[in-house]
């Protein structure tokens, strides 16, 4: 039988144990919190405060001064109701927020939720987890559960934790948990509630799956149980994976459309009133943010050694990678038509985060498209009440312009529509190209 007892209040005198009980021999520690996050971006900040909520004592490490000071203040990108809850922790002494990694000894577990990007080859550049990883391994203590999060390749929890523990003495299972459960939330996006997205999770040992489960379990209403890590890893690259290959095949799509004079959303609608084998994707103008652009190389980076080919993965990221290039093709061509060149053309794109509703630009299509209008000539200006400044690839920083004259534009570029965005205005603009397939067709409105 396996037990994690969480159940001291939060504020009360520290008193917590983790035991583990049966075939493995009893561990007890005593913890003064439950759960300390390492990495307080998009996902380990709201994930700290849903376990906050939940009644754990939480500590928020973060390596960056900045992120700190912006969290403390309540300055951070996140959804109403997890600002609300932000502010709620910030008087409490049950939720700390630092930088000393000695603290992360303190905590009955430990989940590390750092960046896993790609370089600008589209390799994976691991040196952010693996000294995360470091870090935790030098600060762990016996009875602990370690749960990695962070999307990457197969294989990483036992490269990056389980023997690095194992040269300290500690062994997965015996000494230390550890496991892997991929994070599924999706910033900006209030329709799905924290709680109420199933974890995934695997253990090293059938004990590290179980008290990894009844941890998570704190917090979320339902936990599936994998045989391994390496299951756990390979479900998010799957999931990632099989959104990336379905936006690139959507994308194509509209412009098989376009080609035979049809309207893709109207296709994609009515291919969606099938009730089975049928999943809605919408064509946009590219991918960004931390998951979809990067995700999928991490794969095809392993595989690439194992000499495994995945030509399908390999040309779905091809086709991503290549739209937002398509995408200032076409505004060049919609200028075209109603007789104006890109050189000298003035265009306004309204919207440049990656997505609805956050403020993150990371691999946003929107920096790169600007930059292809600027070197084609044309004069850009955006607009984007999340994202006050941008700076191109090439270096170049861009202010949003908060009250664009939209009738002085030759062609507005619809990239991100935020909630609440005034489209009623795009009736005054020459011209319209819309990359989110969300206007409704007029004669000044196109779609990529
Ligand atoms: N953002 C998403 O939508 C999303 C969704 C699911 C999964 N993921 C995955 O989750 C992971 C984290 O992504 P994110 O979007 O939260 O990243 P992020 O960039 O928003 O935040 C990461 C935080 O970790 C901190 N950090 C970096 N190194 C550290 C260290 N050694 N010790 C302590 N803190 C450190 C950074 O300062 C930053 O505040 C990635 O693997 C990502 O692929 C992201």
């Amino acid at each position: 039988m396996i037990a994690m007892p969480f159940e001291t209040p939060r504020n009360d005198q520290p008193k917590l144990r983790l035991a583990v009980e049966g075939d493995l021999p009893s561990t007890e520690e005593d913890f003064i919190a439950d759960i300390a996050i390492v990495g307080l971006g998009y996902v380990g900040l709201p994930t700290a405060l849903a376990f906050h909520a939940a009644g754990m004592r939480v500590i928020g490490l973060d390596a960056s001064p900045a992120r700190i000071a912006a969290v403390q203040a309540g300055r951070v990108d996140l959804l109403p109701s997890d600002l609300e809850r932000l502010s709620v922790a910030l008087e409490d002494p049950g939720f700390t927020v630092t930088m000393d990694p000695s603290l992360i000894a303190d905590a009955a577990a430990v989940i590390i939720a750092v960046p896993t990007p790609v370089d600008e080859y589209l390799l994976p550049d691991l040196r952010i987890l693996r000294s995360a990883c470091e870090t935790v391994t030098a600060n762990v203590r016996a009875g602990q559960l370690v749960v990695l999060t962070s999307t990457t390749y197969v294989g990483t929890t036992n490269d990056m934790l389980v023997k690095p523990l194992a040269e300290r003495g500690f062994t997965a299972g015996r000494d230390v948990y550890v496991a892997f459960s991929p994070e599924r939330i999706d910033p900006g996006n209030a329709s799905h509630a924290h709680e109420d997205v199933p974890r995934v999770v695997g253990g090293v040992t059938p004990a590290c799956t179980e008290l990894a489960a009844e941890m998570l379990s704190r917090y979320v209403g339902t936990v599936h149980r994998v045989s391994s890590p390496e299951a756990a890893e390979m479900t998010k690259l799957l999931e990632n994976t099989f959104r990336a290959v379905n936006i690139a095949l959507a994308n194509e799509f509209s412009e098989a459309s376009r080609a035979l004079g049809l309207d893709v959303i109207e296709v994609i609608d009515a291919a969606s009133t099938k009730p089975y084998g049928f999943t809605r994707f919408t064509p946009g103008p590219g991918v960004g943010g931390h998951c979809i652009p990067c995700d999928p190389h991490y794969l095809l980076w392993q595989l690439r050694r194992a000499r495994v080919d995945t030509p399908l993965i390999e040309e779905a990221m091809k086709g991503i990678a290549n739209r937002p290039i398509h995408v200032a093709d076409r505004a060049r061509e919609v200028l075209s038509d109603t007789g104006k060149p890109l050189l000298g053309a003035r265009i306004l794109m309204l919207g440049v985060a990656y997505k609805p509703n956050v403020e993150d630009v990371r691999e946003s299509p929107a920096l790169e498209i600007v930059e292809r209008l600027i070197e084609g000539g044309a004069e850009v200006d955006y607009h984007d009440r999340f994202v006050p400044a941008i700076r191109l690839p090439g270096g170049e920083a861009k202010h949003h312009v908060p009250d664009p004259a939209i009738g002085s534009y030759d062609l507005v570029v619809v990239h991100t529509r935020h909630m609440g965005t005034d489209t009623s205005l795009l009736g005054a603009a020459p011209m319209v190209l819309d990359a989110t397939y969300s206007l409704p067709l007029a004669a000044n409105v196109v779609r990529v």
